[in-house]
């Protein structure tokens, strides 16, 4: 396969930000190397950090980084120093890196290392094989719609077009036709108008796009119910902002740490940011004692989806897993690795199995 040349914005944050997105930037390195692609990494400030040099969460000079990149690779931003009564906020950074760049599909697979099924409250044999990838749209709905507050009452309006739903079940049904075929549609449509939009879109969409992927639709009360009593069942699930905001919280207790899980934000084309999905950790932040592997599956995301190095994608997720099988367990985990430890272990499973 021919070498590949890229450009990747890093925007490593605030908190453990930095420190888990220089383990997965040393992955990306190993991978380069081994591999003959030339990645070329561009740092640029996002967050509470930028605040703190610019004044802006998101300076003009990061966004036009991003603009001339492939790839974003995102750590985390946030952190009591910037906190609610601040007049710029950290997470303004992410919003409007999100929207400025039209990220409107936010991907997050969860999978199971059997090594690691301790770990996560239920039971082992219910987490069992579980493989399943939530889309969840990340710019529309009742997240971005009119607000309003008038005396005792409030008002959120949610509306969804047609051209919205019908993107993002592209995205999910592409994905679930390279996976198992299976996709199940989330919503409200007993209820809501929109849900059954949704619900409408979704159908014709799979149907005359995608005749060989397998459409079911659930609502999300029920949806939310099955994926911690059956999650094994679960293919490629896709839904709107709100549903998936809280459902990929909930799928993310099935992995057992917040530390461990990845995220892509996937517009029109090939572009995309790719994050853990946990925040800054204030709490551990500075002592080596952060979960890198969320980061670096992130980095194979980047590598699947925007540079379209699928095989280098999977090698990166067999060397998380032969890290975390070696025993190379940070303490969210249950072990004493350290943040840096953990990324030698995984370059090092790399090495041997390029
Ligand atoms: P958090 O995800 O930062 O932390 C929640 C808990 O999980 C903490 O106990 C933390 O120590 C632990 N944890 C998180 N990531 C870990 C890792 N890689 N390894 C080991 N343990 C890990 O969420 P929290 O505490 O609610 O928020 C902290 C800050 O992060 C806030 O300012 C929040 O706004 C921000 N945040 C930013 C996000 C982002 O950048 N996308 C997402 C979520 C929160
Ligand atoms: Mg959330």
């Amino acid at each position: 396969p021919a070498p590949v040349k890229a450009r990747i914005a890093v925007l490593a944050g605030d908190g453990i930000g930095p420190e888990v997105t220089e383990q997965a930037v040393r992955v990306l390195e190993a991978v380069a190397a081994a591999r003959g692609h030339v990645f070329t990494l561009e740092d640029a400030l996002v967050g509470g950090a930028a605040i703190d040099a610019t004044g802006s969460a998101l300076p003009e000079e990061t966004l036009a980084a991003c603009r001339r990149s492939d790839a974003v690779l995102f750590g985390a931003i946030g952190g009591p120093k910037w906190g609610p009564s601040a007049k710029v906020r950290p997470e303004q950074g992410l919003l409007a890196l999100r929207k400025g760049l039209g990220l409107f599909a936010n991907l997050r697979p969860v999978t199971v290392n059997p090594r690691l099924a301790g770990a996560s409250p239920l039971k082992a044999e219910v987490i069992a094989g579980v493989d399943l990838l939530v889309v969840r749209e990340l710019t529309g709905g009742i997240y971005f719609g009119e607000k309003r507050r008038e005396g005792a009452s409030a008002f959120d309006a949610c509306t969804y077009t047609e051209d919205e739903v019908a993107r993002v079940v592209r995205v999910a049904a592409r994905l679930a036709r390279g996976r198992r075929r299976k996709l199940t549609s989330v919503d409200k449509a007993n209820v809501l108008e929109t849900s059954r939009l949704w619900r409408d879109v979704a159908t014709r969409v799979v149907k005359e796009e995608f005749p060989e992927v397998v459409l079911d639709h659930h609502l999300v009360d029920s949806c939310a119910m099955q994926l911690v009593r059956r999650p094994a069942d679960f293919d490629v699930v896709v839904t709107e902002n709100m549903f998936g905001d809280i459902l990929t919280d909930e799928a993310s207790v099935i992995a057992g740490s917040i530390g461990l899980l990845p995220s892509a934000s996937l517009g029109e084309g090939t572009f995309g940011l790719y994050e853990p999905i946990h925040g800054s950790a204030p709490d551990i932040a500075g002592r080596g004692l952060a979960d890198p592997y969320g980061t670096i599956a992130s980095a194979a995301m980047l590598l699947r989806h925007s540079l379209g190095l699928e095989r280098e994608a999977a090698l990166v997720e067999q060397a998380v897993a032969r890290a975390v099988d070696g025993g190379a367990l940070t303490a969210d985990l249950g072990g004493s690795t350290s943040t840096e430890a953990a990324g030698t272990a995984v370059v090092q499973a790399l090495e041997s199995l390029v």
